[in-house]
């Protein structure tokens, strides 16, 4: 799996994704409110695809004190997203094309959600690494992800190389990631380890102990 490959892939699937991953992706719900927003809080989503998640993430933020940047590497989940943002003449969204293992925004960010994003990066941890540069010191981070299967048996591995052909390579690594490089942080797994919730703070440079950064 390269980077090249999953915009290739999203060349198609961006225009079957709102039709069909509601039936595979969920939580997004109960993520967005592990971010603990309020109506001033500047957001970041890494890998914001279509922008399913933006209707959460906005019913949070006041329409002017609040902001929400969308990045994503494929022009063509962006043009959707854009045509949703347009639709819904959400003012208080700015979406980007870029990579994120190679982020530079020069704005500090409240909160940010990786939402079934980071398990399609090669390098997650690059890019964890620099989502937790663009946060602000107490910030939230929530990474809501694909899990393990642990729970299904013999359909374990079937289900693993579903996600495979999708270009998804899910990693117990990814919520022990987390918990290494933040404070507070709590993972939550759902339906015998179908996705789990990774939740926690950046913490603040006088604390000592978690959130030293993100191991190799
Ligand atoms: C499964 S979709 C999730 C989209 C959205 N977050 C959601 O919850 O519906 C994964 C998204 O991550 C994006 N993505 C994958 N690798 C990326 C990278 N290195 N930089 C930025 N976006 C990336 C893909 O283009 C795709 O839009």
């Amino acid at each position: 799996m390269s980077d090249a490959a999953v915009q290739r892939f999203y060349r198609f699937h961006a225009c079957v994704y709102d039709a069909t991953r509601w039936v595979v992706l969920h939580g997004r719900r109960q993520a967005v409110q592990q971010l603990r927003l309020r109506p001033d809080s500047r957001v970041l989503e890494v890998g914001c695809g279509t922008g399913l998640n933006f209707r959460h993430i906005l019913e949070h933020l006041d329409p002017v004190r609040g902001r929400l940047v969308g990045v994503d590497f494929s022009p063509h989940m962006l043009v959707r997203a854009r045509r949703r943002v347009a639709a819904q003449k959400w003012n208080h969204v700015e979406l980007r094309e870029g990579d994120a293992t190679c982020l530079r925004l020069d704005e500090p960010f409240d909160a940010v959600l990786f939402a079934y994003s980071l398990s399609m990066i090669p390098d997650w941890r690059a890019a964890l690494e620099l989502a937790r540069d663009h946060l602000r010191e107490g910030g939230r981070i929530v990474v809501l992800d694909f899990s393990t299967f642990d729970g299904w048996g013999p359909a374990a591995p079937i289900a693993r190389a579903w996600l495979g052909v999708h270009h998804v390579r899910p990693d117990r690594s990814h919520a022990e990631a987390v918990r290494a490089a933040f404070a507070d942080v709590e993972v939550r797994h759902f339906w015998g380890k179908y996705c789990f919730i990774a939740a926690g703070t950046k913490a603040r440079t006088a604390s000592a102990g978690a959130g030293a950064g993100v191991p190799v």
